[in-house]
């Protein structure tokens, strides 16, 4: 069996160029894997203008290289970095980034970047944009405009648009006249395998074979623990939507947490999808196959565990519930029979096409199973559509238990997605409704694949310290662990400092989530203040900043007195709101202009006393 990644490359990527007679080299900072795709598509275009790409993983090559670029004639480099958290760098682009903090000569490079962001996130794009900057400030040539994508609205929208500006300016610096034809071309090949040994297809892993069945710690991302879940209970008492506490047992596992961190989780795709898809496209779902790429130098040899079969392609590696990109439906117009699926097709796909396909599809919802449905003539193979579609990504949530409480159980507390879409179709989330089906059922219960992500988000070292919490909805999640945690010192009998908290939900009656634990921490002095934003139980919305506003000079006082703020759940509007109010109540109360107000609170942010962890 190959590995799925081949460990002994060599890291020098300008010898692995010079080698391959590759010129072009696409780096990616990719925490989900859509600035990788992003860059393997790029790679791909090169081949229309007569040259050679390849995508390039920045942690597993030696980047102060790009200082060497001069050494392959006609040169140059694409970045495709996403940013996340405040700001941050991908865990696969940090050290690249550490590098970009000194000085190098980058006078023989040629670049360009394109930034993958999320517009409800302070820190838009700051990966890309800083990039982009430091290169040209340590003399690399910007081949042209970095290109600023924005996930909140339409990500490939903004990459298609950006590639058109991208590749004209790359033929003209470099003088390149002849483009060749736009046809498809395969990253991987299949092989279909007859005879094979049980044990050597994957069923699941993510990376090493059998992973899930002969478990080793130390767990990560690629050797996930498969917890038991323990308890599965729901916290609404009322309405239609639907809360989960889940409790996954850590015993044994050597699996450390801090109050604050997230934990991953690997969940697996609607079978009853997979058969469908599977139906319409004539299928066998037990066959075994290997997609094996093209490129012998490539990072990747098979774009997830091979070989496998199509039902565990299918149910665990690749995202068949989000709407397709515009490459998956343009790399499969010609195996639709119907001359007007594939004009339809082709309209939607080509540049002028942009607003019908995000209306058509992304913002309609629909996913392969639907599109394979209403272009009843479109019959891609298997194993090509294995190949365009994004893998399935583990979801992450913020752990709602105290390791000091419970050393051998991480809490979750997930909100069942599930909606209705433009087009009137039911829409289930993944991962929360495959959670929603893991109910214990005996002592060993069922198993879930986990690790845990550290996270910034900590209580302040001292417990003395005061800290305002602020998080409505599953936004509460964290600070039940930093709840617990302060509940647990002062059992011990340490002094704890003012702990408050600002949370809500709709209505009282319904969706108050640890209604009892809150009002139970109230009770016996673990909470200072235990502030209930009720939006729904009135006519006018009642939200956290509202109470916030409402105490205002509370939340003066504690700042004064050092308290850190933190604030967790949606990053749309809650978070952006929250923010406009503190500085409001740090300009009113503390007398300041509008412009000292915004030196306090960053302040605040630069001195780690006010965090955010959120999500959209
Ligand atoms: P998916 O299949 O991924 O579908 C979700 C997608 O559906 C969304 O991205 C959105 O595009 C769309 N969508 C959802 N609802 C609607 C709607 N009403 N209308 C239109 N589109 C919609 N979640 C929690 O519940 N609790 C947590 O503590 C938590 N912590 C998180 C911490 C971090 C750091 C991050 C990044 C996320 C966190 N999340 C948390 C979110 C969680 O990771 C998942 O995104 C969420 O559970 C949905 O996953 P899913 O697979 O069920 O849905
Ligand atoms: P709503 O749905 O009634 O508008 C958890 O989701 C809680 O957060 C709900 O009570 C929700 O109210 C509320 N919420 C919605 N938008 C918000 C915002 N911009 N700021 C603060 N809370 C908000």
């Amino acid at each position: 069996v190959v590995p799925l990644s081949t460990a002994s490359r060599d890291p020098s990527f300008i010898n692995r160029m010079k080698k391959t007679k590759k010129n072009v080299a696409v780096f990616y900072g990719s925490q989900t894997g859509t600035a990788e795709e992003f860059a393997g598509r790029l790679a791909r275009d090169c081949i229309r203008y007569g040259l050679k790409g390849f995508a390039v993983d920045p942690e597993e090559c030696e980047m102060e290289e790009l200082t060497r670029m001069g050494e392959v004639e006609s040169s140059f480099a694409l970045f495709c970095l996403a940013t996340y958290g405040e700001g941050d760098p991908t865990d696969n682009a940090q050290e690249f980034f550490d590098w970009l903090q000194e000085d190098h000569d980058l006078s023989e490079l040629r670049y360009a970047v394109f930034g993958l962001g999320n517009k409800t996130y302070e820190h838009f794009n700051a990966m890309g944009i800083f990039v982009d900057k430091r290169l040209e400030e340590m003399g690399a040539v910007r081949l042209c405009t970095a290109g600023m994508g924005d996930d909140d609205a339409n990500i490939e929208e903004d990459f298609v648009t950006w590639r058109e500006t991208l590749w004209p300016a790359v033929c003209e610096h470099f003088g390149i006249e002849s483009v060749g034809e736009e046809g498809v071309m395969r990253q991987y090949t299949l092989e279909k395998h007859e005879d094979i040994n049980q044990n050597e297809i994957f069923t699941g892993e993510p990376t090493r074979l059998n992973s899930l069945t002969q478990q080793k710690p130390p767990y990560d991302a690629k050797n996930p623990y498969m917890s038991s879940v323990k308890v599965n209970r729901e916290l609404h008492k009322g309405g239609d939507r639907s809360c989960m506490h889940i409790e996954f047992d850590i015993s044994g596992s050597r699996i450390r947490y801090e109050a604050g961190d997230h934990v991953a989780v690997y969940a697996t795709n609607d079978p009853s999808m997979v058969e469908e898809i599977a139906h319409l496209l004539n299928v066998n779902l037990d066959e075994v196959f290997t997609l094996n790429n093209v490129d012998d130098e490539a990072a990747k040899k098979h774009p997830f565990p091979c070989p496998t079969t199509y039902r565990t392609a299918l149910l665990h590696y690749v995202d068949i519930t989000h709407p397709p990109r515009t490459n998956v439906l343009h790399d499969i117009i010609d195996y639709a029979s119907d001359p007007k699926d594939r004009e339809f097709l082709t309209r939607i796909t080509a540049s002028a096409g942009k607003k019908e396909f995000a209306e058509w599809v992304t913002e309609s919802h629909r996913d392969i199973l639907q599109i394979l449905k209403d272009l009843p003539s479109l019959k891609p193979p298997l194993d090509h559509l294995c190949e365009l579609l994004p893998r399935l990504h583990a979801r992450y949530y913020s752990i709602s238990s105290s390791p000091k409480e419970h050393p051998e159980r991480i809490h979750i507390t997930a909100v069942l997605v599930d909606y209705h879409s433009k087009i009137d179709r039911r829409i289930k989330g993944v991962a929360t409704n495959w959670l929603a089906t893991k109910i214990p059922n005996g002592p060993d219960g069922p198993r879930v694949p986990i690790y845990v992500r550290k996270s910034p988000f900590r209580l302040p070292f001292k417990t003395t310290t005061p800290v305002i919490m602020i998080g409505p909805g599953t936004g509460l999640a964290p600070f039940r662990g930093f709840i617990q945690e302060r509940h647990h010192a002062k059992a011990e009998g340490k002094p704890i400092g003012d702990t408050v908290l600002f949370s809500g939900c709709r209505k009282k009656s319904e969706d108050y989530i640890y209604q009892e634990e809150l009002e139970g921490y109230e009770g016996d002095g673990t909470l200072s203040q235990l502030n209930m934003a009720f939006s729904r139980d009135q006519a006018q919305k009642v939200y956290v900043q509202h109470l916030i506003k409402q105490k205002s000079e509370s939340v003066w006082n504690l700042l004064n007195d050092g308290a850190h703020l933190y604030v967790c759940g949606d990053a749309r509007h809650m978070a952006h709101d929250v923010d406009m109010v503190l500085h409001e109540i740090v300009e009113k109360n503390g007398n300041m202009t509008q412009s000292q107000a915004k030196d306090f609170i960053k302040g605040l942010r630069n001195k780690g006393r006010y965090a955010c962890d959120v999500w959209s």
